[in-house]
């Protein structure tokens, strides 16, 4: 499914239940000692589909291990993204050299929780929700606006090492399955950061899922 919303150089895997064993390396169960069976699950799943598009890439099976502010890290030169939401795992992952930067996220596909809306959304993005949704009623424009911000945030942070907040991206989604992401940091951004992200998003039967990617590509 996600592969629908990736560009070229992008690869993925996915799984929609932890049903096939996804065995962990040594320094990954460690990380998952004593945490619920669902995070251990979901977990391992979901590094068993980033070793698949590692391996995809020509790269062999390594621990995935978590970084700064929880940021998995890839291996050198590569840049990826995971996501888990109940039903859904996935990773994407590709060379720099043909993406520099680049988020994924997955959500339930139905309205956010009341009250979520009014803390993630500028009047402008509320504005355009309710346009959208009258024009394509049966789209959860809310939870698509969060998950692409998630997916912003995913691609942001590790090229950064800077938290992001909601109302820091400006996000206009359009009903043709793409975004773009205006980043207006409210402290000064490392030199080289990208304020422009641009993605796409697809919502299939309960899930929504989005891919955000500096904008122009590497
Ligand atoms: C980090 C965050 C984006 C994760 O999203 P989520 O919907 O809760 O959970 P998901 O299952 O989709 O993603 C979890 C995965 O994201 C990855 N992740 C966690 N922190 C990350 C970070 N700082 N940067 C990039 N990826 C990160 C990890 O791979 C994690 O899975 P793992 O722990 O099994 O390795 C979210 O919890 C968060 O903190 N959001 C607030 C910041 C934000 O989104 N701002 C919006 C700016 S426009």
């Amino acid at each position: 499914m996600i592969e629908e919303i990736l560009p070229p150089g992008v690869r993925s895997a996915e799984a929609f239940d932890d049903l096939t064993p996804a065995p962990l390396f040594p320094e990954e169960a460690a990380l998952m000692a004593g945490r619920r069976q669902r995070r251990r699950a979901q977990f391992a799943t979901a590094r068993a589909c980033a070793r698949r598009t590692l391996a995809e890439l020509g790269l062999p099976p390594a621990p995935l291990l978590p970084g700064a502010g929880g940021a998995p890290q890839w291996p050198d030169g590569i840049v990826g993204s995971i996501t888990h939401c109940d039903g859904y795992r996935a990773a994407v992952a590709a060379r720099r050299t043909d993406v520099a930067a680049l988020g994924i996220d997955a959500e339930p596909a139905g309205p956010l929780p009341r009250g979520v809306l009014g803390l993630i959304a500028s009047t402008t993005e509320r504005t355009a929700l309710e346009r959208l949704g009258a024009e394509a009623p049966g789209v959860c424009w809310d939870r698509l606006l969060f998950s692409a911000k998630e997916s912003v945030y995913k691609a942001w942070y590790p090229a950064t090492g800077r938290w992001l907040g909601f109302t820091e991206a400006e996000v206009h989604l359009s009903p043709t399955g793409t975004f773009t992401a205006d980043l207006h940091p409210v402290t000064t951004p490392p030199p080289d950061a990208t304020l422009r992200f641009a993605g796409r998003w697809l919502v299939r039967g309960d899930l929504v899922v989005t891919f955000a990617a500096r904008s122009g590509g590497a």
